[in-house]
């Protein structure tokens, strides 16, 4: 197991297994790894010579520079961990100085109105950080295959976007959502949830199953509006949005048609903590 440091010294061992004519798998992360990481980087390992993981907190995407410095760094756990699914993985740690080439800020990229939806809509710039971050990570890492987990679709959709923009020769791989026992969706603040909010959160998926069952016979706006009321009258955990919206464009879906498909988006704040989660609807 290497951890990289410099750019440099990462595209020389790039450019080693490129003459071997291994392939390459990226799985770009901020660290803080649990199991949700886990089970994209052994979707990698299954599918790939040789993985990167990049463990780097990108402050371009943060507007808010308490959450950039609260942001938990765990270099040496995530070494563990990831040397405990494999010693073959590279991990990409770099400092921001080093990736930007000394000037960190993000381009200003247009992803056709994707970045304005949902996430867009509550997190100022954060997409033009994020999408800056990733195209940076494919020109040093070359990789066949980058993957993002569904946990963030609007990310993973504004990463295709991206790649099909600028023509980036990489396969983009959806990996699916890894769930506490509870259905909680893994993420990095669950462990941040104080006990009566952890033992709450689970209500989010089962909501957000309730959903999916009545969008079957009822609108989109019926469901949103039942979701809503299931939030309204929880004492704990506070709605920020639920949206359901067809796959490509992220917009709120007006009328249904069974040519699209559909997922259903919710954003909670749990205490101070703000969760996300989706659900496949069709
Ligand atoms: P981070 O939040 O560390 O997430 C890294 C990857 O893990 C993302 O693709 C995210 O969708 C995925 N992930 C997180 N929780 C998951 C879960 N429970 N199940 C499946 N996948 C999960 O997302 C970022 O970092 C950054 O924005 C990044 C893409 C690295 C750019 O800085």
């Amino acid at each position: 197991m290497t951890v990289y440091k410099l750019k440099n010294d990462l595209e020389n061992t790039i450019s080693r297994i490129k003459k071997n004519n291994q392939s390459i798998g990226l799985v770009p992360t901020m660290g803080a790894l649990h199991n949700g990481h886990i089970s994209i980087v052994k979707q990698a390992l299954a599918q790939n010579d040789a993985v990167v993981v990049s463990i780097f907190v990108n402050p371009t995407q943060f507007d808010n520079l308490e959450d950039l410095n609260k942001y938990p760094r765990t270099l040496e756990a995530d070494s563990e961990l990831l040397k405990s699914a494999s010693d073959k993985i590279l991990i990409f740690a770099p400092t921001a100085k080093d990736i930007y080439d000394s000037n960190i800020k993000s381009t200003d990229f247009s992803f056709d109105g994707l970045e304005h939806e949902m996430e867009g809509k509550f997190r100022d710039g954060h997409f033009d950080g994020v999408g800056t971050i990733v195209m940076r990570l494919l020109e040093i890492v070359k990789p066949d295959r980058a993957y993002f987990g569904e946990k963030d679709f609007q990310q993973l959709q504004i990463i295709r976007k991206l790649v099909n923009s600028y023509n980036i020769p990489v396969n983009i791989m959806g990996c699916k959502i890894e769930r506490e026992a509870s259905g909680l969706a893994m993420s990095s603040r669950n462990t941040r949830l104080k006990p009566e909010y952890k033992k709450a959160a689970p209500f989010i998926f089962k909501t957000l199953k309730s959903a999916k069952v009545k969008f079957g016979t009822k609108s989109a706006n019926e469901v949103v509006k039942w979701v809503r009321k299931q939030f309204d009258a929880h004492p704990l955990l506070k709605l920020e949005y639920c949206i359901i919206a067809d796959i490509n464009d992220l917009k709120p879906v007006k009328r249904k048609s069974n040519k699209k498909t559909y997922r259903a988006f919710i954003a909670v704040y749990a205490d101070d903590i703000r969760l996300i989660d989706n659900i496949a609807l069709n």
